[in-house]
């Protein structure tokens, strides 16, 4: 079947792995990656597929209405999977309006675009998907600490049998109620909200996800992987904030992207599926495999980089832990996660140090600027 899909923020870090995905698995679609190109958008992400002729870049801001809707009807658009956000906390406690604007002014816009597009077809919603992205960071936090007394992390069973390491007995799924707390999860949340109500109130077939922490190639140094990699191999600091005692659920990012392929195929309408690792790891311990991990591709002595750890200011409102229970997504759809983890990491740490162009690229002029101001208080 044909289809024509937007896939907004696909010159970001997840969108492009889902652009790729659809652009070579899918040649009968047309794939239209409209991204505004923040400092987070980058179209080098793209080359391997930029010359596929069912691959299409448009340069527009989600908050552009009008060209919104014009591009919708010009392509005769049928699917929408919603990427493009302001995506970093950090940032989102500095500057709270953009992430207003953009996460939630911008998904409004593109959801009432759709709406009022798909409205006017005589097939109305037939056919028809908004499937919007979003954070497991929506649920707020997790406690640490087992209630039986024993100390994480633990093994534990999750619904679907399998055993993992957990920090904590409670993890989210996808009947908890919304407790986001920083700017950036309370704009995802606010944006989640509207995607539901334009189902309920107008009948718009919409999907919901939330994701745990992503990890993988392309992925902008400011987040904490990518950004501790390309310090251990300069041997500059690393600011780890608190006591590196927060808890993340890892995921690699093409597990993410096969996930919102399936769920965009075959998730039912007006559902929310919860996508996870079932891979916990506190701050700390991760940085010191990423230390041993760098080292030992760069051919130094494992570990001989661990003084550059520095304890840092901690973020304000830092979650403690986040923690994805995906089981509704492996028994209803057959999703699971396919790499792990030690070979997910070894893959990534690999990537960029054998793309330091990319990152030179993307570290250059405003990057700097962001990074004086950022650490200037802590
Ligand atoms: P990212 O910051 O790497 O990329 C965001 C992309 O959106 C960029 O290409 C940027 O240019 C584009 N963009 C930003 N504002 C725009 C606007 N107004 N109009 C058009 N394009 C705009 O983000 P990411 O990490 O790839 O995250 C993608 C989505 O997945 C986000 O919605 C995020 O909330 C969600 N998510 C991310 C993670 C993660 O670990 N990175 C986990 C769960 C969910
Ligand atoms: O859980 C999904 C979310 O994961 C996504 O919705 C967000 O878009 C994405 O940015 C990510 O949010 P986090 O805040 O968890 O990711 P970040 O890489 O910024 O930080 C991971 C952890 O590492 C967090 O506990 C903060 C800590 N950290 C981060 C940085 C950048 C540090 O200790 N030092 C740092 O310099």
């Amino acid at each position: 079947m044909r289809r024509t899909i937007i896939i907004t923020g696909g010159a970001g870090f997840i969108g492009n792995h889902v652009v790729r995905l659809f652009v070579n698995k899918y040649p009968e679609y047309k794939i239209i990656n409209l991204d505004k190109l923040t400092y987070a958008g980058n179209l080098a992400n793209l080359k391997d597929i930029e010359n596929k002729p069912n691959y299409r870049f448009v340069k527009m801001d989600i908050c552009d209405f009008d060209n919104v809707y014009k591009l919708m009807q010009e392509e005769h658009v049928d699917g929408i999977i919603h990427l493009a956000a302001e995506s970093h906390v950090d940032r989102s406690i500095k500057d709270p309006f953009t992430f207003a604007q953009t996460n939630v002014m911008g998904s409004l816009s593109l959801l009432q675009a759709a709406k009022l597009y798909w409205e006017s077809l005589p097939e109305k919603w037939e056919g028809k998907r908004f499937y919007h992205i979003s954070t497991d960071e929506v649920y707020g936090a997790l406690e640490l600490t087992d209630p039986e007394g024993i100390i994480p992390p633990f093994t534990t069973k999750a619904s679907s049998g399998k055993h993992h390491l957990a920090y904590g007995s409670k993890f989210f799924t996808e009947d908890l109620k919304y407790q986001p707390h920083s700017p950036y999860s309370a704009a995802k949340a606010a944006s989640d909200h509207f995607v539901r109500a334009f189902h309920d109130t107008y009948g718009m077939p919409t999907v919901v996800t939330n994701c745990s922490n992503n990890y993988g190639p392309y992925q902008f140094p400011e987040k904490l992987i990518p950004l501790f990699i390309n310090n251990i191999r300069h041997r500059k600091p690393l600011p780890v904030y608190g006591k590196g005692e927060n808890v993340r659920d890892w995921l690699y990012v093409e597990d993410h992207a096969r996930a919102i392929d399936l769920i965009f195929h075959e998730g039912k309408v007006a559902e929310t599926y919860n996508i996870g690792g079932f891979n916990e790891w506190k701050n700390i311990d991760l940085i010191k495999v990423l230390i041993n991990t760098v080292d030992r591709l760069l051919g130094r002595k494992e570990g001989e980089d661990m003084d550059l750890i520095t304890y840092v200011t901690d973020r304000a409102g830092h979650d403690l832990r986040y923690a994805i229970d995906s089981t509704k997504l492996q028994k209803e759809l057959g999703w699971e996660p396919s790499l792990q983890f030690e070979e997910g990491i070894e893959k990534t740490v690999r990537w960029y140090l054998d793309n330091q162009d990319w990152m030179d690229n993307v570290t250059s002029g405003d990057y700097l600027r962001y990074y004086e101001d950022m650490y200037s208080n802590r």
